[in-house]
């Protein structure tokens, strides 16, 4: 119980500097006045408006947002099944702890019930763009906001009839991202550590940061074209693409049959396996995801003679040693070490040398296939697996 409470500390200190930098910055007299035009638009000059105020406007860039795992952080099932069952477990204190990031509003609202729309909207446009400074470390958010009607941006020199605008350089850097995507247990355990590895591994230095990789320009109008013509034909996708989205999976790593030997029933095959795009371990996140490589040997009929399986993952363990495994039980602080962390780091290239002893036949083939797979705690109860990418080469005489 020591161990919860440290956590909530933590994050009852987290909401306490919000609070500390909740008074408005601007008053509503500062605010540009409001044309006719725009008396449908209603934006909350105190504090945060709903998502769908800004969509009236930046049309595209809700359409991209709607769709993203921000949006639907509080909401996803996966995420309530989690949710309910730490909540069974620990009780209130748990409201606090999860939807520090999952739903950051609800801390900076008191609304832990997430009873007003604008808190189930889950990571927000005005959230995010209400963002003046992003304070360094993890474990939650640590922002000091500007609440009202100032938008912070990566935008230089634009203006908006409803809303003031600031350029702020931090939307284009990775610790904008930062405090929800580091997470260290009360027991000082490393448990989600995507900002650490990008940090530590080769794309700080050629300037690549998250959103470069998560947030690309793909074709839209930042607004609609009857509020204001602007030359730009791109905007940064907020859908915020990751885990969830296959193609993005998919280039993140590559596989290659490097070489095989035969020695009569003896076959030596050795694969490589290349992190080519991902600007963090794969798998990141919570460490309930594994990426397994399945090697195997194939008669001419397709027969499988025999499988290797590799797994890359971290292990966390909790006092008892037993490896803990369901995100509620990671993310309350079940573990108290890292048994092992066998990930593949950004750019890297593991080189895998399995043995096999199969008959000696004709037209044999050897396979390499890499698999993500998760096992959320959801209706059923079964590890979920994507195949990524397989190859294949045949075995010479
Ligand atoms: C998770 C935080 C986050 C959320 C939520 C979010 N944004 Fe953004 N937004 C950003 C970041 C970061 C950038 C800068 C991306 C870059 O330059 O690489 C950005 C860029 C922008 C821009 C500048 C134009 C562009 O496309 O780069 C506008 C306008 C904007 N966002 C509006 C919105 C609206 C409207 C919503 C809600 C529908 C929203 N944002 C939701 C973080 C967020
Ligand atoms: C009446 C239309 C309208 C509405 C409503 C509106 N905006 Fe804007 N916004 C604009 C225009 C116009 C620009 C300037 C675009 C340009 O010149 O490229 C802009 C620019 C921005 C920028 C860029 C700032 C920068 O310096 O990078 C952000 C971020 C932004 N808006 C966020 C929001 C958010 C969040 C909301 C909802 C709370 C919202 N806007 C509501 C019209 C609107
Ligand atoms: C306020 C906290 C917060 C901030 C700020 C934040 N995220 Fe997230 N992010 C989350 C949460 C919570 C989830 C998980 C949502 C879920 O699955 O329920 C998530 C999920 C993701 C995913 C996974 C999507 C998938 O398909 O699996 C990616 C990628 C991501 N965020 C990137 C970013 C980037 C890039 C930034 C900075 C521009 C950022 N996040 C800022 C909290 C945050
Ligand atoms: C060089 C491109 C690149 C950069 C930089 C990058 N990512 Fe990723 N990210 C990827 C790819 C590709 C995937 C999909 C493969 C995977 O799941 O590991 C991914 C996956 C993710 C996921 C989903 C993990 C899962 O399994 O659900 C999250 C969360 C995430 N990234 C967050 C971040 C954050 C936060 C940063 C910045 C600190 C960042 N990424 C920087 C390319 C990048
Ligand atoms: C420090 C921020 C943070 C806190 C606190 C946090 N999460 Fe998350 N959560 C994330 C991020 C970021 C992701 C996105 C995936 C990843 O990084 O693995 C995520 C993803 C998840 C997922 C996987 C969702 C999916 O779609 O696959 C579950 C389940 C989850 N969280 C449950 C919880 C529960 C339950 C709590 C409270 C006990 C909690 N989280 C607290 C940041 C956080």
């Amino acid at each position: 119980m020591g161990t919860s409470k440290r956590l909530m500390s933590l994050f009852v200190g987290a909401l306490a500097v919000c609070i500390l930098f909740a008074s408005p910055r601007y008053s509503s007299s500062e605010a540009p006045p409001p044309k006719d035009k725009y008396a449908d638009v209603h934006l909350n000059p105190n504090g945060f408006s709903p998502s769908s105020e800004c969509g009236k406007c930046h049309k595209d860039i809700y359409s991209t947002w709607k769709n993203s795992l921000h949006a639907e952080a509080p909401n996803n099932f996966v995420f309530q099944t989690a949710y309910l069952q730490a909540y069974f477990e620990r009780g209130e204190e748990v409201r606090q702890v999860c939807l520090a990031c999952h739903a950051p509003i609800a801390a900076l609202n008191a609304d832990f019930k997430l009873t007003g729309e604008i808190t189930r909207e889950g990571i927000n446009c005005d959230y995010c763009h209400s963002i003046a400074e992003v304070q360094p470390g993890g474990n939650g958010p640590h922002n000091r906001f500007e609440f009202g009607l100032v938008k912070n941006g990566p935008l230089q020199n634009v203006s908006s009839p409803v809303h003031k605008t600031r350029y702020n350089e931090t939307f284009k850097e990775s610790r904008f991202c930062w405090g929800c995507h580091e997470f260290e247990t009360a027991n000082g355990v490393k448990l989600i550590e995507t900002y650490s590895e990008w940090a530590k591994g080769p794309y700080p230095a050629k300037g690549i940061h998250c959103q470069n990789c998560h947030m690309r320009k793909v074709s839209g109008k930042i607004v609609a074209e009857e509020v204001k013509a602007v030359p730009q034909k791109e905007i940064s996708s907020h859908d915020i693409a990751g885990g969830h989205s296959l193609t993005q999976r998919e280039e993140s790593i590559g596989i290659k049959i490097a070489q095989v030997n035969r020695f009569k029933q003896k076959v030596e095959v050795t694969v490589d396996v290349t992190n080519k795009g991902a600007g963090h371990m794969i798998p990141t996140g919570i460490p309930s995801k594994k990426i397994v490589l399945q090697v195997f040997i194939q008669s001419k009929t397709g027969e499988v003679h025999q499988m290797h399986q590799k797994t890359y993952q971290k292990v966390m363990v909790d006092a008892n040693g037993e490896p803990v495994v369901h995100d509620s039980d990671l993310l309350l602080g079940k573990p108290v070490r890292i048994l092992s962390d066998n990930r593949i780091a950004p750019l890297e290239t593991r080189r895998e040398k399995f043995t096999f002893f199969v008959p000696e036949e004709k037209d044999q083939k050897v396979s390499a296939a890499v698999f993500y797979s998760h096992t959320p705690r959801i209706v059923q109860p079964s590890p979920i697996h994507i195949k990524l990418h397989e190859v294949q080469q045949a075995i010479g005489p």
